[in-house]
């Protein structure tokens, strides 16, 4: 694991290299080990076909390194040059109505060209040599937030192509496709795979299936366009480290395939959020959660790679952050599992899209606020990151988090406003109230660590999936599976030989014989004496079959429903939630878990401060985090001893750091 905890994100070829001592001057008083640099470079750095231009960049590294300052470099392929589209104007993407994206943006380019892999390629051979034995280049990022900017995909005759040999792959022979798609539904029974379109514009809706196949061919593409790239770094650069940076719950590609291949997992992080209008910034727990699920893609403590430094904007700016925010952000970050926080960007650009995207230093290039926030937070973390180094949180909960999942409720939501990712966030702000720590895992992945496990939404059901949350259950397990389980097979079809939710019926103890799409209505629900509890989106109109009710509905016409049910299997007990639970049901469901499943808070503290841990192999380390804009009192549990001389309540938008030897 390398020794490195702060840096930046550096665009050198912005300013005049007479400039570039003081960055590094400055970056070595702040206390930055690293930068990331180049990502969108390609023009400086291979103007024209062939001629590579490495000087420029070389000269910067070697003064960073003077000043103790490594490098990571970025492949520069979100960038293609003019040089190229003017030569090969079909290297551009074409959208899903037909039209071509014009040269100008970034990530314009079509994935599956191999003209564009080939100039790609040539660039990264000659790249990846040049660096490899600079001992102040420590590795590579591949591409830039891959996806991104993909807007409705790519649908030129070259993705059509290759979506069809993906299908090939797949099925095997057209007639197998035909079976398991159903395509006699409206005659669309194909001869050869060459017939298959891509889901362009059409008056009416594409096939399910169809969808479904596109979304996975789609990721599977970036995963390729990702791979040749590690494939050429590995071979010439077998000692440097490989990370991309990842979008937190940004869902066009399949980021545990993405992430698979790499050494470790990246992150960009921005709590203001982009260009949402208005703009509400994210939830301290939206927050955690795009952190957890970094940590889970590899089950591996991860780097920041853009961690928001300053007010964001293109065209429009967000919030300007308060002060203190920057530095609780950061700390939230290093808490969550992030071993290396580099921050976007080092100087403000007075050039190109991104001029009010702020970073560390203003349009002026002097130290200012910011600056002196992030110093001072550098030297209150840094002395204490290396004994955490590698550390996980050690939760003893999970959520299942699965891409197809997604993508099959983005193409049939149900209801308008039902959305994966918001659902599993309701699940997550419950627990994250309660300050219980949850991984988030693949289906993939080892179930016995965890004593409980919340896999909302499991609407894509295989005969495999059953068995292993039949047999986590029975060896004792807390499950919960939740409204539209089991729906469909992953060919994306309906499964018809049981009621719903199919074999898991027996472990849940129950059958489902209607439902009901709530478009206008919530429903109100009865736990106890708890209040405010509601049904939303959608109500399972369920048939106990040996399950016990603990919640049902109140109102309407299947009043006395049973919505929330806990059923005894093996040593374990699986629950199901008939709907999407409003936040007052989930926080009820989560303190029923928490208790039925013997998790422990991290500390019993109930006035919204946000306690994070991270396991050590002899110390827990605790964060205290306040998000808000009072101070908060604090008490310490037992055996807490302060990391730092700061202790005492946890100042505005501040917060405070612990240990405790086990
Ligand atoms: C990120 C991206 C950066 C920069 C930043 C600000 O998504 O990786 O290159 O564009 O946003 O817009």
């Amino acid at each position: 694991m390398l020794d490195i905890q702060f840096g930046a994100d550096y665009y050198p070829e912005h300013w005049p290299e007479d400039r570039w001592e003081t960055d590094a001057k400055l970056m070595r008083e702040m206390g930055l080990g690293v930068v990331r640099m180049a990502e969108f470079a390609w023009t400086r750095l291979e103007p024209r076909e062939g001629e590579f231009h490495f000087d420029w960049l070389r000269r910067a590294i070697n003064l960073l390194g003077k000043y103790g300052v490594k490098t990571v470099l970025g492949t520069p392929t979100p960038t293609p040059p003019a040089w190229i589209v003017e030569n090969h104007p079909d290297v551009l993407a074409v959208n899903s109505r037909g039209m071509r994206v014009s040269f100008g943006g970034r990530h314009h380019n079509c994935q599956s060209s191999r003209v564009y892999r080939s100039h790609a390629v040539r660039l990264l051979e000659a790249f990846t040599k040049e660096f490899r034995d600079n001992p102040h280049v420590i590795g590579w990022q591949t591409d830039n937030e891959l996806g991104n900017s993909h807007d409705d995909l790519c649908h030129c005759p070259s993705c059509r192509t290759a979506f069809q040999d993906w299908l090939r792959d797949r099925y095997g022979t057209v007639e197998e496709l035909n079976r398991r798609w159903g395509t006699v539904f409206w005659s669309q029974e194909y001869d050869s795979f060459r017939q298959v379109p891509t889901p362009a514009w059409n008056v009416t809706a594409h096939s399910p299936s169809l969808l479904l196949d596109w979304k996975r061919f789609h990721s599977d593409l970036v995963c390729g366009f990702q791979q040749f790239q590690i494939d050429i770094i590995r071979k010439n650069c077998p000692s440097h480290i490989i990370t991309h940076n990842f979008m937190g719950f940004f869902d066009l590609l399949d980021y545990y395939k993405l992430a698979e291949p790499l050494d470790f997992v990246s992150h960009d992080q921005y709590p203001t959020g982009f260009f949402d209008n208005p703009q509400p910034g994210k939830t301290p727990s939206a927050l955690a959660s795009s952190l957890d699920l970094m940590r889970g893609l590899k089950n591996k403590t991860f780097w920041i790679m853009e961690q928001q430094s300053g007010p964001t904007g293109w065209t429009i700016l967000g919030r300007t952050p308060e002060p203190g925010q920057l530095s609780l952000w950061t700390a939230q970050s290093v808490a969550r599992g992030a071993d290396c926080v580099v921050f976007f960007r080092w100087r403000t650009c007075a050039v190109g899209t991104e001029q009010y995207w702020h970073g560390i230093l203003p349009h002026s290039g002097r130290p200012g606020r910011r600056y002196g926030e992030l110093k001072e937070t550098i030297s209150r973390l840094k002395p204490v990151m290396g004994e955490f180094r590698g550390a996980l949180s050690g939760a003893e909960g999970a959520i299942l988090y699965d891409y197809e999942q997604n993508w099959s409720l983005e193409i049939q939501p149900h209801h308008p406003e039902l959305d994966y990712i918001k659902q599993v966030q309701v699940y997550y702000d419950a627990f994250h109230a309660r300050n219980v720590p949850l991984d988030f895992i693949s289906g993939d992945r080892d179930f016995s660590p965890y004593k409980l496990i919340i896999a909302p939404l499991i609407y894509l059901m295989t005969p495999e999936l059953e068995d292993k949350f039949a047999s986590y259950v029975k060896g004792g397990g807390r499950l919960v599976l939740t409204m539209r389980t089991g729906v469909k097979n992953n060919d994306n079809v309906c499964l018809t030989e049981r009621e719903l939710p199919g074999r898991s019926g027996d472990l849940l103890g129950l059958e489902i014989t209607d439902y009901d799409c709530l478009r206008d209505i919530n429903r109100a629900v009865s736990w106890a004496e708890a209040t405010g509890l509601s049904a939303e989106k959608w109500c399972d109109i369920i048939t106990l079959r040996g399950a016990e009710s603990l919640a049902e509905i109140s109102d309407g016409w299947y009043r006395g429903n049973p919505v929330v049910t806990v059923n005894g299997a093996g040593k374990g007990k699986a629950c199901y939630v008939g709907t999407e639970p409003n936040g007052a049901l989930a926080l009820k469901l989560a303190d029923y878990l928490i208790g039925e499943a013997g998790l422990e808070p991290l500390a019993r503290q109930a006035d919204g401060l946000e306690v994070i841990r991270r396991r050590g192999a002899e110390r827990d380390y605790y964060f205290v985090l306040n998000h808000g804009p009072e101070e908060k009192g604090f008490t310490p549990p037992a055996g807490w001893e302060p990391l730092s001389r700061e202790n005492g309540a946890v100042p505005p938008y501040g917060f405070r750091l612990f240990t405790l030897r086990r």
